[in-house]
């Protein structure tokens, strides 16, 4: 097959969130299955290496309306694999800021320009997909724009899937983009695009896409409801007869702990001797007291309501001021979370360690070096983290929600079956029970490496991931 994917985000170039790695490796898994990929992304000021791209097209004019002078683009391209090239959407006034997804009189326009520039970019060249694979709300109006205004180009045919991996963020903007995107003025109504007096991107695409993916299965039900759905769970309803659940994986080439240049030391499930040594060089790093006692418990988050952090910095003090665990934390995002963390750092010297930022090798030695993983989400679509946690014998402590529910296993002491600790309720008790279950479970040191063997025995495999989005593309073409 011939697949297009349309998305904000592409690791390493790009990456907010969990979206950048699963673009990436979802490419590489679709081309190493023998299908021909493009993967079109905007060229942000961030992306290292635009001196080394090729040059796609060099002047791709654009069909979308405002001011002409800012119709045009370059179209500049990596090789991802073999068979699969990543397309940068050059348009320095859009995408030359740093930002990913910047506040911005523009934002509607921006978020439009780069998925209309690749369709523009495939009639151009010729090369017509079979599937054209959207990715969040940024691309939600494409399978909008080939379902009317370009029905009947070359691009008509193609199958359209839109992969649902947030459905917090919608992209609610002004009416004006339909004039930009040379939409239809009916397609504002409320059984269409209109959503309190603007235009939602997302449930375009939901309406429009011949299939819709959510990243796990669990998640697909969910978003059916009102506490997950976001005000969007009727119109996801009318298309619940098109939607998959599919899983996203972990990128063995980032994520192996025999191979992993950022460890201290590797290891493998049958010697787990360097984890204990990158545990180490963990608390040195964070100036955390050498205690082989107590269980290192580790946080890689945006701070962000979503991940429930702030039930975290309620509950951990009880654990700390006993001497009971050790913390860390890299993340940042909501201030009032990250002054919470800091003056939990500042409460509990040698015992807690908090990075603000960003920081891709300290990720790689946090899962390495930590006995646990907390993910307390109030909702999670997939989650990424808990799955390196996994792969790395680094427990999760995971609530039941979305894929998180789907990929961990609560330890079970009768069987002796299990993969880390799951707890149901998003509320401050209910991290507290889990952490005393976790805590338990550290204490009996056979039990504990049993459930790190079996974790580090799992598989996420974007190859069989990648797969079920051939057997989901199948689907959408016979759609068509
Ligand atoms: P989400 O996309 O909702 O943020 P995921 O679990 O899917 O959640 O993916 C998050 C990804 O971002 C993971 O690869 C994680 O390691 C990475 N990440 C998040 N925050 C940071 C940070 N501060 N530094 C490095 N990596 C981070
Ligand atoms: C989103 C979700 C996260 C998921 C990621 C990749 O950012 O919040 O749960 O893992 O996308 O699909």
């Amino acid at each position: 097959m011939k697949i297009l994917h349309i998305t904000p985000e592409i690791a390493p170039w790009s990456k907010a969130g969990g979206l950048g790695d699963a673009t990436s490796a979802l490419a590489k898994n679709l081309a190493a299955l023998g299908h021909e990929v493009r993967v079109a992304t905007p060229l942000y000021g961030s992306v290292p290496g635009r001196e080394q791209m090729g040059t796609v097209l060099d002047s791709l004019k654009v069909d979308v309306g405002g001011d002409p002078a800012k119709a045009a683009c370059r179209v500049r391209s990596v090789d991802l694999a073999p068979t699969a090239q990543v397309w940068f959407i050059e348009h320095d006034d859009y995408y030359g800021a740093r930002e990913i997804y910047p506040a911005r009189e523009d934002t509607a326009e921006r978020a439009a320009f780069f998925g209309r520039a690749a369709l523009d970019a495939c009639l151009q060249l010729g090369w017509i997909p079979d599937v054209i694979h959207c990715h969040d709300w940024t691309t939600g109006l494409i399978p909008v724009l080939l379902n009317t205004t370009l029905k009947s180009s070359p691009l008509g045919g193609c199958a359209t899937v839109l992969s649902i991996h947030n459905l917090q963020h919608q992209g609610l903007l002004s009416r004006r983009i339909l004039p930009f995107l040379r939409l239809p003025e009916w397609l504002f109504k409320p059984e269409e695009l209109e959503c309190l007096g603007g235009v939602n991107f997302l449930k375009g695409g939901i309406l429009h896409a011949n299939r819709i993916i959510t990243v796990s299965a669990t998640y697909a039900q969910e978003i059916l409801t009102p506490a997950f759905g976001f005000g969007l769970q009727d119109v996801v309803l009318r298309r619940q007869a098109h939607l998959d659940g599919i899983l996203n994986g972990v990128d063995l080439d980032e994520w192996d702990a025999q191979k992993d240049k950022h460890l201290a030391k590797n290891f493998s499930a049958q010697d787990l001797a360097g984890k204990r040594a990158c545990k180490v060089d963990l608390q040195k790093q964070f100036k955390l007291a050498d205690d082989s006692q107590a269980p290192l418990v580790g946080v890689i988050s945006r701070l962000w309501d979503q991940k429930g952090l702030d039930l975290a910095v309620q509950a951990l003090p009880k654990f700390l001021r006993t001497g009971r665990l050790q913390f860390v934390l890299l993340g940042s995002g909501d201030s009032w979370l990250e002054q919470e963390f800091r003056r939990l750092a500042d409460n509990f010297p040698g015992r807690v360690g908090i990075r603000i930022g960003y920081d891709q090798a300290l990720s790689h030695r946090i899962e390495a070096g930590c006995d646990f993983f907390l993910m307390p989400s109030r909702f999670e679509p997939c989650g990424l983290n808990q799955m390196y946690s996994m792969a790395y014998g680094t427990l999760p402590i995971v609530r039941a929600t979305g894929g998180l529910a789907d990929t961990v296993r609560h330890w079970n002491s009768t069987t002796q079956q299990g993969t880390g600790i799951v707890f149901q309720h998003a509320d401050v008790g209910a991290v507290e029970w889990a952490i005393e279950q976790a805590l338990a479970l550290y204490a009996r040191p056979e039990d504990f490496i049993s459930a790190q063997k079996q974790a580090m025995r799992e598989e996420f495999s974007w190859r069989k991931s990648a797969q079920a989005h051939v057997a989901c593309y199948e689907k959408a073409l016979q759609q068509r």
